[in-house]
């Protein structure tokens, strides 16, 4: 249960906000927050599908309100007329210090639903702005991958900030409105308590990686099938749990409250995707994501059919959410006091994107039969990959991915890797 002072508290403050205020709050999270996750639904089987993604609505001083992307040229291709879709955004990507759960009604989360297509025209020229001045890196992106400016174009903007569940922005407001952070919460929300202190697994080791990444997650973007918004996709914040330090499983567990529409969406069809970026781990690495939607940045979505858990694991559920989420303390005794459901996933498909040349072929079974990550458990130390000479970490780390890309001889790869470099290298270098 929240704490009812706190409620009581923040109930008139729910009352006296302007639809005004909460879309500039709306409107904050947007231009403050870099990547989120797209849930689409499959053309054909109507899955839904996961996918992590970098975005910006402008230049820190010019927010416009636009979701503008950059994909390769034919990721709508599979829908000329583009490709409907929602796309979720978390306070909790926001990189500060922990006061407030991801799945705190407090910590923002909005899911902006429409059609996702090519821009044209002057367009081009504007997203391309907005996107490299917050992702610098895209500019050097490979011109053979043919990536394209797209643009989210919204039918509906959806935002829980504050107790009360989630309210339908509308546009004409959220457009109007200027960026400002309307609640009184702090703009941080990572989990101070949980700080992976472990190094992930060798590159080699694609399966120990995986369960790396998702045993490290607190959060994950849960994708349905929306019943609201029928032959559309939902995605949805949720707190995760895989398990609790060498019982991680593999197989997260999470809460969905009753009034919460992934939980009518679930009720009604129970396909769902679990999508997790590392640059959204408590701690996240210091080199790997400097750009979430470079491939090295790790990406995984578990497919499946969300089931609800018996009496035996609704206990394991507890434990873990009470290790993995101190600030929900409610996760761990029972839900919310809206009511719900704890779930756990049957995995059914896995899909794990954590280096150049596409996904890799790790299967459900070499996943789950991978082992344990190993806890090491250092409060304040945050995971690094880079050791601390960071010019010459990076050097290392040029060279084991380059040996790694000749492997995959993707040789194309290295003129990237030598951008990244003298990027990373030029702009972070102590002198
Ligand atoms: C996070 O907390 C630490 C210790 O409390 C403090 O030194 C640091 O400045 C904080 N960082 C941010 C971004 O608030
Ligand atoms: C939310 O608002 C949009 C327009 O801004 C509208 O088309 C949509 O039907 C609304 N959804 C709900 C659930 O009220
Ligand atoms: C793992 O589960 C076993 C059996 O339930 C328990 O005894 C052990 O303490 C657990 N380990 C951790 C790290 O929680
Ligand atoms: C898993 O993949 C198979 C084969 O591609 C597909 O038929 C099935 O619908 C997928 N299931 C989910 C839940 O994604
Ligand atoms: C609960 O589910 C687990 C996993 O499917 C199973 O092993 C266990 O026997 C079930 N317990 C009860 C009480 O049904
Ligand atoms: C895919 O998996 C197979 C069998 O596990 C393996 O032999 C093959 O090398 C893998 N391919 C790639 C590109 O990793």
């Amino acid at each position: 249960m929240w704490p009812i002072v706190t409620l009581a508290l923040a109930l008139p403050l729910a009352a006296a906000r302007t639809p005004e205020e909460i879309a500039q709050n709306a409107r904050w999270l947007v231009h403050q927050t870099t990547w989120g996750y797209l849930t689409t639904l499959d053309a054909h089987t109507k899955v839904p599908v996961g996918d992590t993604l970098s975005f910006s609505d402008g230049a820190l001083d010019h927010s416009t309100g636009r979701f503008f992307f950059y994909v390769m040229g034919d990721y709508t291709a599979a829908a000329p007329q583009g490709l409907p879709c929602a796309f979720t955004l978390s306070q909790a990507s926001l990189m500060h210090n922990a006061t407030l759960d991801p799945e705190d009604p407090r910590c923002a989360k909005l899911t902006a639903s429409g059609i996702l297509r090519k821009s044209e025209g002057e367009d081009v020229q504007l997203g391309k702005e907005a996107l490299f001045a917050r992702h610098p890196q895209m500019k050097h992106w490979p011109a053979s991958h043919h990536f394209a400016v797209h643009e989210l174009q919204l039918s509906e903007v959806w935002m829980i900030d504050m107790y009360g569940g989630g309210e339908n922005i509308s546009l004409d407001v959220f457009w109007a409105a200027q960026p400002r952070h309307t609640t009184p919460w702090a703009a941080s929300s990572r989990s101070s308590v949980l700080q992976p202190g472990s190094k992930p697994p060798p590159w080699s080791q694609l399966a120990d990686r995986a369960r790396w990444l998702v045993a490290h997650s607190v959060w994950a973007a849960l994708g349905t099938s929306s019943v609201r918004r029928p032959g559309m996709a939902w995605g949805n914040v949720r707190s995760v749990a895989d398990g609790v330090g060498t019982n991680s499983t593999g197989l997260p567990m999470l809460y969905v409250p009753t009034p919460d529409p992934s939980s009518a969406d679930l009720a009604a069809d129970a396909r769902a995707v679990l999508t997790m970026s590392e640059a959204g781990l408590p701690a996240p690495g210091s080199g790997s994501c400097g750009e979430t939607e470079d491939p090295i940045c790790a990406r995984i979505t578990l497919s499946g059919r969300l089931r609800v858990l018996n009496a035996t694991e609704l206990l394991d559920a507890e434990e873990r959410m009470k290790v993995k989420h101190p600030l929900a303390p409610w996760l761990a005794t029972g839900g919310a006091h809206t009511g719900g459901q704890y779930f756990t996933i049957e995995l059914e498909n896995i899909t794990f994107l954590d280096f150049y040349g596409g996904p890799s072929n790790l299967t459900v079974a070499q996943y789950l039969a991978a082992a344990a990550p190993q806890e090491t458990c250092s409060r304040n130390r945050p995971m690094r990959r880079f050791g601390t000479g960071m010019g010459h970490s990076i050097l290392k780390l040029i060279q084991e991915r380059m040996s790694h890309i000749a492997r995959k001889q993707c040789i194309p790869c290295i003129a990237l890797c030598i951008a990244l470099y003298r990027q990373t290298y030029l702009s972070k270098m102590p002198l």
